[in-house]
This record gives structure tokens, C-alpha cells and sequence, in this order.
């Protein structure tokens, strides 16, 4: 996407080096940062330089790369996916390229590690840009039957950011409004503020400001108010591990959200790359570990002062503690389709759509 005159993604490798653009200081500045050892790599999902769950799993496995040019060992290699594997526990997509990388390493010789490595790691960002736009293209197709049905523009929700900063580019739940916006389809987006740690309101709204999409910033609490007063025609949102049986993990919010859709008969959309689907699992609620970030994400916000200076003010006594849950899990039943690259599936109807996966 576009930075200005500027095409970016959310990771590049420039010169052998690997870059990617610090979100913790969107959307007051923008930073470049090199990744230059496997313990920036670690910092960088961790300290959510980068976040969201595709982006993980790229960054994830450039990781790798950087760990093999320094030790392509077999104990180098573990090593690497262990730190990794660490940082952040919900987003599937980190423990998909980890495997995938050490599926591809594993059976070389370790002076054929370091090449290898990073040629699949870029493997993985092309393939993740290529899933993306694929499931713009099935998303648009649902954007332009709501606009068909109506007048106006389609006033479309979403929480949290699964733009293209949470993707190598495109996003998942942005890109059926990117191909809408480029289709010319008129189009409204209520961006939820997301806290605590406001992806909505430092990253997607300067994802849609950056590419003219209109769009308005809502607190969190404002959707259900909005689905009932019909200003809502679709939710579209992203999602960290989506269950075989269609269960959706997603930003802490998303079920409110979810919830209030289903009792207002708004269509409630989730954009699903298949490295997100945890085969593995049936029942979230009950299987997907769910992050429990510091307090201090909840008693603190961040912006910035009229002189410019960004900073952080506490909004809470100092002696209240703060809990922090950062996922939650939307069953299956709130949701009526999961926009995929191979297409649109019911969520029980997921494996009818790769039937080449594991169970
Ligand atoms: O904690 P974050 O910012 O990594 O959470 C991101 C989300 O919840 C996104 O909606 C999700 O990863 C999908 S990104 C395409």
C-alpha cells in the first residue's frame, strides 16, 4: 500500500536487510526499523513492533533467516523456533511458519541454511500478499451485492487493525475495501478505537486516511448503538486462529461485536487466510490460549501533546490494578461467513473448502 508517493509493505528485505515499520509509533510517526539478530526479531512480535497475526508469522519466519545467517546448526535451529515460538501466544500464524520453516531447514545441510531460509521467508511474505488479495476479491464480491440492495455508501464495521500493517500487504479484513475503494463503490467504515492498546484508532485509521477511504473513528462501545439504528450494513474483522469448526479468535471486543450484529441482522464477516485456520482445534472458547498483556496497556493511553511531543498518561489511580485479556473467542454460530482465499464458506463448511489440510 501506499506511504505517501510510496509503496510499502509491512516487511521488505532491502540490501540483505531485513526492515519493517514500527507500529508502536503510528500514527505520529514513521519509523523504519532493521531486524538484524534473532533477538530484535523476538522483540519486534513480542513488544508488537509489528503485530497482527500474518505479519507475525512473516516476521516469524525472517527471524529464522536472521538466526541461520549467525548459526545453521541443528541446535541453531531450534534454538531460533523456541525464542520465536515465545513471543506471543494466540495468532496461529507464528507456530504455521515456524513449522514451515523448520520443515524446509530441517533436512538441509547447515551451509545451505542461511540461503534457504531467506528465500522461503520471502516465499511466505509473497504467498501471504497473494491469500490477501485473493480474499479481497471474494470480499468484494459480498461489498458489491450490499451495494446493489442499496443506496448510499456500504457502511461497513470492523474492529481492531487486519490492514495491511497486520498483513505483508493488503490486509484481511481491509482488503475487500481496498478492491471495493479501487471498484469505485461508495463506502463508509466505522474504525473501532480497540483498546487498550487502540490498533483501530493509531493504525487503521491511518491506513483508510492514507488511501482517501471515508471512514470515522467510533469508541468501542458505539457498535451495538450504530447496528440498531441500521448505520451498520456489514462487520468485517480479521482473526488470530479461527477454529476447524469456524470458531474465531479475534481482538478482545470482537464477540461484543459479534453479539450485537446478531441481534440487529447485520452480516457478520471475518477474513481468513488459510495460515490462521487451526486444524487442530474445535471448541475455541475452550482451546485457544489467550494472551494476558501488562495492565499498564489498560491504565495507560498513548498519544500526543499539542507541542508534539508522543507520550503516555496514566488514566487510572495508581492503585488500581488492571487486567488485560487481549482475545476473545466468537463461537461459530454469530458468524456468517469466513471470506477465505479459496472463497466464502459457512463457518462448519470450512474444510469443504480445503479438503487438502489436516484435520
Ligand atoms: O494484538 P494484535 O494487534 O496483534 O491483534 C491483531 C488482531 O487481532 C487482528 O485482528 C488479527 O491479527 C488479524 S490481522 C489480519
Amino acid at each position: 500500500m501506499k506511504v505517501g508517493q510510496d509503496h510499502y509493505r509491512s516487511i521488505w528485505v532491502e540490501g540483505g536487510a531485513v526492515r519493517i515499520i514500527d507500529q508502536t509509533r503510528l500514527p505520529h510517526e514513521f519509523i523504519v526499523v532493521t531486524l538484524d539478530t534473532l533477538g530484535q526479531a523476538a522483540t519486534a512480535i513480542r513488544d508488537m513492533w509489528v503485530r497482527g497475526a500474518p505479519l507475525i508469522g512473516a516476521t516469524a519466519a525472517y527471524g529464522v533467516a536472521i538466526a541461520m545467517r549467525d548459526d545453521p546448526s541443528d541446535a541453531g535451529l531450534a534454538r531460533a523456533c523456541a525464542t520465536l515460538i515465545k513471543t506471543r501466544p494466540t495468532a496461529v500464524n507464528l507456530r504455521w511458519a515456524l513449522e514451515e520453516m523448520a520443515r524446509v531447514l530441517g533436512p538441509l545441510a547447515p551451509s545451505a541454511r542461511a540461503g534457504a531460509a531467506m528465500a522461503r521467508a520471502a516465499e511466505i511474505a509473497d504467498e501471504d500478499v497473494a491469500i490477501n488479495a485473493a480474499i479481497g476479491d471474494h470480499g468484494l464480491q459480498i461489498i458489491r451485492a450490499i451495494a446493489g440492495r442499496k443506496g448510499g455508501p456500504v457502511r461497513i464495521l470492523t474492529h481492531c487493525n487486519a490492514g495491511w500493517l497486520a498483513t505483508v500487504d493488503w490486509g484481511t479484513a481491509t482488503a475487500p475495501i481496498y478492491k471495493a475503494h479501487q471498484a469505485g463503490i461508495p463506502l463508509h467504515v466505522w474504525v473501532d478505537e480497540t483498546r487498550p492498546r487502540n490498533q483501530g484508532a493509531h493504525l487503521t485509521a491511518w491506513e483508510m486516511a492514507g488511501s482517501g477511504i471515508s471512514h470515522a473513528l467510533i469508541v468501542d462501545n458505539a457498535g451495538g448503538h450504530l447496528m440498531q439504528h441500521k448505520e451498520v450494513d456489514m462487520v468485517i474483522v480479521g482473526t488470530d486462529r479461527t477454529t476447524a469448526r469456524g470458531d474465531v479468535c479475534n481482538k478482545i471486543g470482537t464477540y461484543l461485536k459479534a453479539l450485537a450484529a446478531h441481534d440487529n441482522g447485520v452480516p457478520f464477516y471475518v477474513a481468513l487466510p488459510s495460515p490462521t485456520i487451526d486444524w487442530h482445534l474445535e471448541d475455541g472458547v475452550a482451546g485457544v490460549p489467550i494472551e494476558e498483556r501488562s495492565g499498564d496497556e489498560v491504565s495507560f493511553v498513548q498519544g500526543k501533546l499539542p507541542d508534539g511531543t508522543v507520550t503516555r498518561l496514566r488514566i487510572s489511580p495508581e492503585a488500581t490494578p488492571a487486567a488485560n485479556p487481549a482475545f476473545d473467542v466468537t463461537p461459530a454460530r454469530l458468524v456468517t461467513g469466513l471470506i477465505t482465499e479459496r472463497g466464502v464458506a459457512a463457518p462448519g463448511a470450512l474444510a469443504g473448502l480445503f479438503p487438502d489440510h489436516p484435520r
